[in-house]
């Protein structure tokens, strides 16, 4: 979500005159589009405006932002510690950077601007993407749900769904344009639609989205278990557009830390979806999101949520430390275990998952798949890269002219984390 909101900072300012530019180097501007879903990213922005602040001593006239959840979470904090930094701006009016700008260029004044919910509907600007043939795309803002850990509904605000009519014309348009794949964005996609009156709900849309001619693939994320439902699962598996690939956040698989958690659901629940989702479709791939150490797991609870690594045989899972963040309830918690038992916890569950995910990747060398070629591989820069509709991130060696094309590659090798392919001759 914020790497679409970037998109769309570099959209808003490409209309008005200004040039994309990467190297910090030789750049008059440097705009931080900031997360701070845990501290983490907190600390990696504070070291990156340490860095940023010699760069300024060198060249007095450029110009430092800090936009996005970071900035709408620490609001005039930012001004006061990072006396480098010239505005500071939130989630809800990114459209309005134009003008922070031109006020910091014709005052010299430090710029600062907060609002509590969106001014303007951002999904009318032009995004500047990074490729011709995938684009992501939002379809809803904001989040309900407060799960006890989370700072997203403070600083990305209530759930706003757009016009189905909106997302359909907007996706019509980019195909136009070449788009094979989109992906739909939201924080809960399955809740699409839910409290606004004649609105399609989520399957339904993805149904008329399917429709669209010369359209490849759908993706989507991500999607809450509480609210993923059948319609949406039957709807994937009777589509070939819509890609078999679920992200379908765990968290836990404990009860009694669900329950902490607020998700609204059981360990029961989830494996009953995670049963329908393989016997709807039985080629998916499921991913997920793990989080151990909150505050009122212990080793018991640890224990049941690798039950449920060990039974779903996730594809893969992005696992994290619990993070405590202000605001949240859970920072309330009594935290009941220690900074070393998290992080064996956080060890024992990632040595589990490569296990799965290299054992779940072996299982597929001999096959073939449609992979959309993305770009030129990071690890080697003579070959190149793509995804399966699982998702997969396939790797071979190839023309460059290939990329954004799909191709059918034969899989001749699996690590935990990507396949190698070869094109099928
Ligand atoms: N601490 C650690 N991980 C968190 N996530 C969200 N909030 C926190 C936090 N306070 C994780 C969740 C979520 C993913 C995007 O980030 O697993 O699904
Ligand atoms: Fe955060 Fe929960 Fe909303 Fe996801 S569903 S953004 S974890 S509050």
């Amino acid at each position: 979500m914020n790497k679409h909101d970037s998109e769309k900072i570099a959209g808003i300012l490409q209309n008005n005159g200004f040039q994309y530019e990467s190297n910090t180097l030789d750049t008059d501007i440097i705009i931080f589009n900031t997360c701070t879903v845990r501290k983490s990213a907190d600390d990696r922005l504070f070291g990156q405006l340490g860095n940023i602040k010699r760069l300024k001593e060198e060249k007095p006239n450029l110009i430092v932002a800090v936009g996005g959840c970071l900035a709408q979470n620490y609001g005039k904090e930012l001004l006061l510690r990072f006396p480098h930094v010239d505005i500071v701006f939130g989630t809800h009016n990114i459209e309005r950077f134009p003008y922070f700008l031109k006020e910091r260029i014709s005052t010299f004044n430090r710029v600062f601007e907060l609002k509590d919910e969106d001014l303007y509907d951002i999904s009318c600007l032009p995004a500047l993407r990074k490729t011709t043939f995938s684009a992501w795309v939002s379809i809803m803002r904001g989040c309900n749900n407060f799960c006890t850990y989370c700072i997203v509904p403070f600083v990305r605000g209530r759930q706003l769904s757009r016009q189905s009519d909106e997302i359909i014309n907007e996706v019509k348009n980019l195909v136009s344009d070449g788009v094979k794949e989109i992906t739909l964005l939201g924080q809960n996609v399955n809740s699409y639609g839910k409290g606004v009156k004649q609105e399609l709900n989520f399957p339904k849309l993805l149904k008329r989205l399917s429709q669209i001619s010369g359209l490849k693939r759908i993706r989507f994320l991500t999607s809450h278990p509480k609210d993923l439902d059948s319609e949406t699962i039957k709807t994937v598996a009777e589509s070939e557009i819509l890609c078999n690939h679920f992200h379908l956040p765990l968290q836990s698989g404990s009860n009694k830390v669900l329950k902490d958690m607020s998700r609204k659901y059981t360990k029961e629940k989830y494996l009953k979806l995670i049963i329908e989702i393989y016997y709807m479709i039985p080629d998916a791939s499921i991913t997920t999101d793990i989080m151990v150490g909150f505050p009122t797991e212990t080793e018991e609870d640890f224990l049941e949520t690798l039950d449920v690594v060990e039974k779903v045989k996730f594809d893969n899972a992005f696992t994290f430390i619990y993070s405590p963040r202000l605001k949240t309830e859970a920072i309330k918690f009594n935290d009941i275990s220690s900074h070393k038992e998290k992080m064996n916890r956080f060890n024992r569950l990632v040595d589990k998952q490569t296990i799965i995910s290299q054992m779940k990747n072996n299982n597929l060398i001999g096959k073939s798949f449609n992979v959309l070629i993305e770009d030129f591989s990071k690890k080697d820069r003579n070959m190149l890269t793509g995804r399966t509709k699982t998702n997969k991130i396939v790797n071979f060696i190839g023309d460059s002219n290939l990329i954004g094309k799909i191709v059918d590659l034969d899989i001749i090798s699996a690590r935990a984390h990507y396949l190698e392919g070869k094109i099928r001759d």
